[in-house]
């Protein structure tokens, strides 16, 4: 009886620790993913550290978004909350000035859906 109990535990523990392992793991292939694309494609305006400080940002009104207050503007699609994963996707494949922003905010119909995710993925890091 108490290894049959024994038994149960060791595997649900197995798998607790599986299912805590497998999100954690793509996250941060995710992110590591996004940070290169986002150091080729963006951090000329948005700064590597994401403080809207790049070099062509710099001179820009209104300035590129500064990534490390985790704030944002545009709730592109209108549940009341912006930037969430959903607003911060639209905006990068669709451009800001698809919903009122700048347009100096290009769209980036050359990132694939998995490459704006593993961008967003990488905005989320640079929080401070
Ligand atoms: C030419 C400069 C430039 C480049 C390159 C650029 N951005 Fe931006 N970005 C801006 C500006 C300017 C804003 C502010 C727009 C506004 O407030 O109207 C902005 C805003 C944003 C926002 C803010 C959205 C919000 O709701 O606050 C996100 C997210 C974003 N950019 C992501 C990216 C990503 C990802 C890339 C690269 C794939 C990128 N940007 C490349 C200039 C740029």
């Amino acid at each position: 009886m108490i290894m049959k109990f024994l038994n149960h535990s060791i595997s649900f523990a197995a798998l607790a620790a599986a299912a805590l392992l497998i999100p954690t793991a793509t996250l941060a292939a995710d992110a590591a993913a996004g940070k290169a694309s986002f150091n080729a494609n963006c951090s000329s305006c948005h700064g590597e550290s994401g403080k809207g400080d790049g070099p062509v940002g710099a001179a820009l009104q209104p300035p590129p978004r500064d990534f490390t207050t985790g704030e944002f503007k545009f709730d592109a699609d209108g549940d009341g909350t912006p930037g969430t994963d959903a607003d911060l996707t639209a905006v990068i494949s669709q451009g800001a000035a698809a919903f009122g922003g700048s347009p100096l905010m290009a769209p980036w119909p050359t990132l694939s859906e998995d490459d704006v995710a593993n961008v967003v993925a990488h905005i989320r890091s640079l929080k401070q």
